[in-house]
């Protein structure tokens, strides 16, 4: 017979096991389900499963996916007559394998992408006519291999300035704005099923946002098809403020398109400037007082970073029908590019789960906003 004794030990092994499958099944994805997919951006060695603890959260806590690199015009095209598939193919195995909802970034971009794209073998800039013609190339080739696998696309990144303006990049000197409407009519071409964005930094500040909003309309009245916007979102744990991000995704769903938080961070260390810079062309020398917290977070910046991320994820809550995704850029502190940019070498903590993939104050506040 049971005594007093077993009977105590018998019931606290029922509550640790209960209470470790409470755990087990709580995750970003499920807490979200019935509000939008919990992405995250994955490098080449998570993709690769190099890493199985990586793989496990990814697995456990998100349902989309994103390459960070691998889908870059450099890395997919580094060459006008070579693809390199491998690592994209693995990548939509991974997110098929695990019903995810797959991400591919970015077709059309300013960075990352190879010189020769925009010159002939004399090295002079190459005609609008054959711009456009390599850009319908790269972008056919790319979709159609991944049609019916892949469920949307960046289709154009960063696109517009800061005051709204068009960014005069190769794109735009050699073809003019029309670039913008050609990438998405190639996109649509090769998979009509997959969704189609448009894709950038600080628009939810108003000047960018009244650019974005003026594109978007503009490929609208000639019949293009958008599917949405996504707002990156490499945010600081200081700005911008709530409201003004509140304000961007009712005006982008007057538009009628979904709206999505891309490209989520915020950074806790100082930038070499004052507002959401995301210009990967810019960077900085290393200084140490640049990198305050090198030895670890005060608890005090944890706690305002899970602040930050409460408060964001309760406007992106209240639009949870506009709101379509919210995705990381990273899985973990330890591989986010925040720790190399803007300036090279220094210890950022930007994301909810941390260096050893444990989760941070800032995972408990997001769950904290849709636990009833
Ligand atoms: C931009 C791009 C991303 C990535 C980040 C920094 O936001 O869209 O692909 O390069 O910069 O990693």
């Amino acid at each position: 017979m049971m005594n007093m004794k077993n009977l105590a030990v018998a019931a606290f092994a029922l509550i640790v096991l209960v209470s470790c499958s409470e755990k087990k099944q709580t995750s970003l994805k499920d807490a979200y389900k019935d509000y939008f997919y919990i992405g995250a951006a994955i490098d080449r060695d998570q993709i690769a499963g190099k890493d199985s603890a990586a793989t496990q959260l990814l697995v456990s806590q998100f349902n989309s996916i994103v390459p960070e690199n691998v889908m870059k015009w450099e890395r997919i095209h580094p060459q006008m007559d070579s693809f390199v598939f491998a690592p994209v193919d693995s990548f939509v195995e991974l997110g098929l394998k695990n019903k995810m909802f797959i991400v591919g970034h970015c077709l059309c971009w300013h960075s990352q992408v190879p010189p020769y794209v925009f010159v002939d073998a004399k090295g002079k800039d190459v005609s609008k006519d054959t711009l456009l013609a390599r850009l319908k190339s790269h972008i056919t080739t790319v979709v159609s291999r991944y049609k019916g696998k892949v469920n949307g696309y960046d289709v154009v990144n960063e696109a517009l300035n800061e005051d709204g303006t068009f960014r005069q990049s190769k794109w735009y000197q050699i073809a003019g704005e029309e670039y913008i409407e050609k990438a998405f009519q190639y996109a649509y071409e090769a998979d009509s099923s997959a969704e189609l964005y448009y894709n950038d930094y600080n628009i939810e500040q108003p000047a960018k946002r009244a650019g974005a909003i003026k594109l978007i309309k503009n490929l609208q009245a000639k019949g293009i098809k958008v599917s949405g916007v996504g707002i990156q979102g490499h945010w600081h744990v200081n700005s911008p403020s709530m409201s003004v991000v509140d304000s961007a995704i009712v005006d982008f769903a007057k538009l009628g398109v979904k709206v999505m938080f891309t490209e989520l961070d915020f950074t806790v260390i100082p930038n070499p400037w004052d507002n959401n810079n995301a210009n990967i062309s810019d960077t900085f020398a290393f200084k140490k007082e640049m990198n305050p917290y090198a030895d670890g977070l005060p608890d005090s910046v944890q706690q305002k970073l899970a602040n930050r991320y409460a408060d964001f994820f309760t406007v992106a809550a209240k639009h949870k029908d506009v709101v379509s995704r919210v995705t990381f850029w990273g899985l973990h502190d330890g591989q986010s590019w925040l720790n190399n940019w803007p300036i090279f070498g220094r210890t950022n903590y930007p994301l909810p789960f941390d260096r050893k993939l444990q989760p941070k104050p800032a995972y408990y506040s997001i769950l904290k906003v849709v636990s009833k």
